[in-house]
């Protein structure tokens, strides 16, 4: 059996990911593509368990690289008991967030660094990188104003301050540039069909090209 596909959606807070991944999941299913949807952090119990002591907003204390440590240790369970597994039996993996978000957030946001958390996260899942990288591209204003506006509960990361969000930005603007072979920039300002409609699209000729 050839190998699956892993795609995943990156994009600063607001920028409409959880909005849109089941819409083109939704839609992909519909069109007879063998795929999951995931997520990070997260995506199986112990991942979800470790999810929920990073983003408690009660855990102030939180040293930055415990929690870049955190955020490796629930992308290698969820990477050995989800993703890699669903890839062997030929599926299409979609998954919010991977390493390029540690990469933004903890690497500029939290300032530890683009080469050591590429360091922990490079042992933490050894050779496996995303085929495909959707980006939603928004400005960090925007996205923390559609946050606050939506978002009944605010997580330990959604209240960081403006320019935390400004250096998350910074980040994925270094993720870009350093992998641009593998990401798609898709303007996440738009409206949500619009936005639905691009990354699908982006994500069928992918996956098209990659049949052919
Ligand atoms: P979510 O809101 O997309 O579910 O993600 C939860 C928060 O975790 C979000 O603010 C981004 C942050 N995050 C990191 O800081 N580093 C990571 O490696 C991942 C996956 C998420």
């Amino acid at each position: 059996m050839t190998r699956g596909l892993f795609i995943t959606l990156e994009g600063p807070d607001g920028s409409g990911k959880s909005t849109i991944a089941p819409l083109v999941f939704a839609m992909l299913k519909d069109r007879g593509y063998d795929v999951i949807l995931t997520r990070e952090p997260g995506g199986v119990k112990i991942a979800e368990a470790i999810r929920s002591i990073i983003l408690d907003p009660q855990n102030t204390a939180m040293d930055a690289k415990t929690e870049a440590l955190l955020y490796a240790a629930a992308r290698r369970q969820h990477l050995i008991e989800k993703i890699i597994p669903a890839l062997n039996e030929g599926k299409i993996v979609l998954c919010e967030r991977f390493v390029d978000s540690s990469l933004a957030y903890q690497g500029y946001g939290r300032q530890i660094g683009f080469d050591d958390i590429w360091t922990i996260n490079k042992f933490a899942i050894a050779d496996h990188m995303p085929d495909l990288t959707i980006y939603f591209d928004i400005d960090e204003k925007t996205g923390l104003e559609r946050i606050r506006k939506n978002r009944t509960a605010i997580d330990r990361l959604d209240s960081e301050s403006l320019h935390f969000h400004t250096l998350v930005h910074e980040g994925y603007k270094e993720v870009l540039r350093t992998f641009k072979e593998r990401i798609r920039i898709v303007d996440a300002s738009r409206s949500v069909d619009e936005v639905k409609e691009s990354v699908f699209d982006a994500i069928r000729s992918f996956c098209d090209q990659r049949r052919s």
